[in-house]
């Protein structure tokens, strides 16, 4: 090169005041989702060793969670029920009975700050069967997906009249959300917005949630209903379009990081808000990292996040939701 340098992208990141002006990607507590877990039954919250510094409520501590998570400003909260051991059963009716946890759960937590968070019930049976599976087992071992739609569809109408103020059907059923959609709308529940898992691959990342909620399977594996992580960016977007013409509201991508392509074209198409979920291997994956001092924690938090805003999500679902929202306060 010749003459002076012209161009020097170095002079905007010289003072951390020109890095916070030219800064283009934010994150926003209203924009969080904190996913809680909650078991019935308990005496005492039980911690998920694979997810340090998450814990199996019980429906007392949840409530101060709710209560935490509202008050750090995050903007909603996901809740998933674990019934007791001895109510599990094969079509996991325990997530759709009145009583059940879930329903409790979401009852208490919109009388704790129902005003203030918005309470998301997780739509789905893998809690609640003791074979883990996410709804209605077939004879040839794989989940009957016509059979399991009502079933999802009961959970939904329950999770609404427990007071939810959404729904997040994440089941990967075919025509899950139009079932959803019709039963909510029968029930008198047609204001009742859905969060769609739409591109929900079969991952790896998953693990230490299954451990949370008593969820990991007997047999069989969830590849022929969540999308291989092998498949088309096209595939995504045919999922994306599906939830869409039969009545999603909003749309996931689950995981996230490994995902970011994936986030950014559903981005790309969707005339809605668009979700990510940073699942509990993501979160267990930076926690084990940093406890054993190979990574700075509060960096790597923020870089993910702002990874998948920067993708294009509008809205993240993570483990660390309120927390990160304690350090965005002024
Ligand atoms: C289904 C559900 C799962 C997660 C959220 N909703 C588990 C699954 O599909 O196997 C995973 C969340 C995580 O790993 O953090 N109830």
């Amino acid at each position: 090169m010749t003459g002076p340098l012209v161009h020097r992208p170095r002079r905007l990141r010289r003072t951390p005041q020109l890095r916070r002006l030219v800064a283009a990607t934010h994150l926003h507590a209203g924009n969080l989702i904190q996913p809680l877990f909650v078991g019935e039954g308990l005496a005492e919250p039980i911690p998920v060793p694979s997810m340090p510094g998450v814990v199996r409520h019980t429906r007392d501590t949840l409530r101060k969670a709710a209560v935490a998570a509202a008050y750090a400003g995050v903007g909603g909260v996901m809740i998933f029920g674990v019934p007791a051991p001895d109510r599990k059963d094969a079509t996991g009716s325990q997530a759709w009975a009145e009583d059940g946890i879930a329903q409790q759960a979401i009852a208490d937590v919109v009388a704790e700050v129902g005003d203030e968070v918005v309470i998301i019930g997780d739509v789905n049976l893998d809690e609640a069967t003791q074979h883990g599976h996410v709804g209605v087992v077939g004879a040839d071992g794989d989940v009957d997906n016509d059979a399991t739609l009502e079933l999802h569809a009961r959970v939904a109408v329950a999770q609404a009249q427990a007071g939810a103020h959404m729904v997040a059907p994440s089941g990967m059923m075919d025509g899950q959300v139009a079932a959803i959609r019709r039963a909510l709308d029968e029930s008198n529940h047609a204001g009742m917005p859905i969060l769609a898992y739409s591109a929900k691959y079969a991952s790896a990342f998953y693990g230490p949630f299954r451990e949370a909620v008593e969820s990991s399977l007997g047999s069989g594996d969830r590849s022929t209903h969540q999308q291989s992580p092998a498949g088309s960016v096209a595939e995504a977007l045919r999922e994306v379009r599906l939830d869409l013409a039969q009545g999603a509201d909003a749309v996931m991508v689950k995981p996230a990081l490994p995902y970011l392509d994936i986030i950014r074209a559903v981005r790309d198409e969707a005339d809605v808000p668009v979700a990510a979920y940073q699942t509990s291997g993501e979160y267990a994956a930076i926690e084990a990292a940093a406890a054993h001092g190979w990574i700075d924690h509060g960096q790597a938090v923020q870089e993910t996040l702002l990874a998948i805003r920067r993708a294009g999500a509008d809205i993240v679902v993570t483990y660390w939701a309120t927390a990160v929202a304690n350090r965005l306060r002024p």
